[in-house]
């Protein structure tokens, strides 16, 4: 039987709420949720808990009629990722989730935190590609496509644009007059991007890639799982 606790959290001082919520979620086994009620928005409690807990949780939050905030939390991942392609996928999902905490945080005028989110998403990317780039398309080569395009060329330019966006957006967040509408017309541009990129990706390169891994013994593609775990996680 799955237990789904439900704490009310609306009288707790701000200065004890990230502890409340741990106790509240460190039992918590995979498939369990947990209901928290908060007086004001939890983001930012919640994005500091997630960060002492290796970004092992997730939430969704409403608001209730009497202008509470409801989030259900419960843990990243049910099952271990199974093969070097479901890590990259769920590592798309998470840097998406992050990278739509930014804007969140953004849209409601907490800029140092959106800041300090943005600074983790790019390390993020940072890693990604390092397993997209130093470890995957090193190994294996991709033909061109009808245009006479190669796939992991384009990919590669992709991610520089990417990148580029990321840092120029992190450094506008550092500007003296930095505002939520400064930042935000970025904030949507990139987001746009993004997803077309991990669209496109898990469309046309990962494929290729399944294909030759696939080929290869046992052996060799449980190292290659290894290290990009190791590579996505250090
Ligand atoms: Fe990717
Ligand atoms: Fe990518």
């Amino acid at each position: 039987m799955m237990s789904e606790q439900y704490c009310d959290l609306t009288a707790t001082a701000p200065s004890h709420l990230q502890t409340a919520v741990f106790y509240e979620i460190k039992d918590m086994t995979r498939g369990e949720t947990a209901t928290v009620l908060f007086a004001e928005d939890p983001a930012i409690t919640l994005h500091s808990l997630n960060l002492q807990l290796r970004n092992n949780l997730r939430w969704e939050i409403s608001r209730t009629d009497a202008g509470h905030w409801l989030t259900v939390i419960h843990r990243a991942e049910d099952v271990a990722p199974v093969d070097v392609f479901d890590s990259l996928k769920r590592d798309h999902k998470r840097l998406d989730a992050m990278f739509s905490q930014v804007i969140h945080l953004t849209d409601q005028n907490h800029l140092v935190e959106a800041h300090a989110i943005m600074r983790a998403f790019i390390e993020g990317l940072r890693k990604h590609f390092a397993v997209e780039h130093d470890i995957l398309a090193k190994a294996i080569r991709t033909p061109p496509n009808a245009m006479g395009i190669d796939p992991t060329a384009a990919m590669m330019q992709e991610h520089n644009e990417i990148l580029n966006q990321s840092i120029m957006i992190e450094l506008s967040f550092d500007e003296d007059d930095a505002t939520s509408t400064s930042v935000s017309p970025l904030l949507a541009i990139l987001a746009g991007y993004l997803s077309k990129h991990e669209y496109r990706e898990e469309a046309t390169i990962f494929p290729i890639w399944i294909g030759a891994i696939n080929k290869a013994p046992e052996a060799v593609k449980a190292a290659l799982f290894q290290q990009v775990l190791a590579t996505l996680a250090d």
